[in-house]
């Protein structure tokens, strides 16, 4: 049986944007592993509730390019749990339109929701934790945003190279205030976006791999949970790559 004041995340509580799905879900399962309670906020309701059901968590319908819609969401789970410890910044769009097709409106979607969305989160959870002296928010960034890619459109490069910026910003911000900020980089995580692609670009993929395998969502989950945990209580501003050696620096 578990002791569960054993747990690296006993008695800490987090907020997970895209939790419905992918990797969202599979960072919000690791989080109550580790003794989190957990929200799971994502735009695509049922799929919050289906996972927070499993997890004893609080589902939460939220679109993050609304940034009035945010506050009262995070104001829910801080009413629920008497605070918020832990942010994670996870939804995003992943379309991989050529850069000669990407229309106006699909470019400023990508944006809101992976940076603008993110940025409200960051604020959001900012405040909150800057008030409290203690915090740690965690964005997913990707390899996308550090070097060129083929599996994913210029506007999500673009958006998640504005993301390892904005981490920086923000960590710079609150480190005064006990608060880290730091981002994760994944490439090539199994999840719906690699599964929607052809089997022949997959395998491109794979084959570029150093370590010869795609990641598994829980790779990424265990990385958030590090990053949560106190041993990670010196780090802030940083980019943690997870791509089994396909960018190395
Ligand atoms: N899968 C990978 O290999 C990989 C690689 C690098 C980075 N990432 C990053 O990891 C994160 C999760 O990716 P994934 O592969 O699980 O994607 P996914 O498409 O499977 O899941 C995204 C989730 O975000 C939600 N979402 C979309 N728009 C939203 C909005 N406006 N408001 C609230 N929720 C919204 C979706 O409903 C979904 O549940 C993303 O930030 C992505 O950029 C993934």
């Amino acid at each position: 049986m578990t002791n569960a004041a054993l747990l690296p995340l006993s008695g800490r509580t987090a907020f997970v944007t895209g939790a419905g799905q992918g990797l969202g879900e599979a960072i919000a399962r690791g989080l109550a592993e580790a003794g989190a309670r957990v929200a799971l906020a994502d735009v695509e309701l049922a799929n919050a509730e289906a996972v927070a059901a499993q997890i004893d968590g609080l589902a939460l319908r939220l679109d993050v390019r609304d940034e009035d819609a945010f506050c009262d969401a995070f104001g829910r789970a801080v009413a629920h749990f008497g605070a918020v410890d832990i942010m994670v910044n996870n939804a995003a769009r992943t379309p991989a339109t050529s850069l000669w097709d990407i229309t106006p409106q699909e470019w400023d979607d990508v944006l809101a929701v992976n940076l603008r969305g993110s940025f409200f989160g960051c604020r959001i959870a900012g405040r909150h934790m800057r008030e409290r002296g203690t915090g740690c928010i965690v964005n997913l960034g990707s390899m996308a945003g550090q070097q060129v890619s083929a599996a994913t459109g210029a506007h999500y490069g673009a958006s998640k190279a504005g993301l390892l910026a904005l981490t920086r910003s923000f960590a710079q911000e609150l480190a005064p205030h006990g608060v880290t900020v730091n981002a994760l980089a994944p490439a090539a995580i199994q999840s719906p976006p690699l599964e929607a692609m052809e089997p022949v670009r997959q395998q491109a993929l794979r084959a570029a791999i150093p370590l010869g395998r795609f990641g598994r969502p829980d790779e990424v989950a265990a990385a958030v949970v590090y990053l949560a945990s106190p041993g990670a209580a010196f780090m802030t501003g940083a980019t943690l790559d997870l791509n089994g050696g396909r960018f190395m620096r």
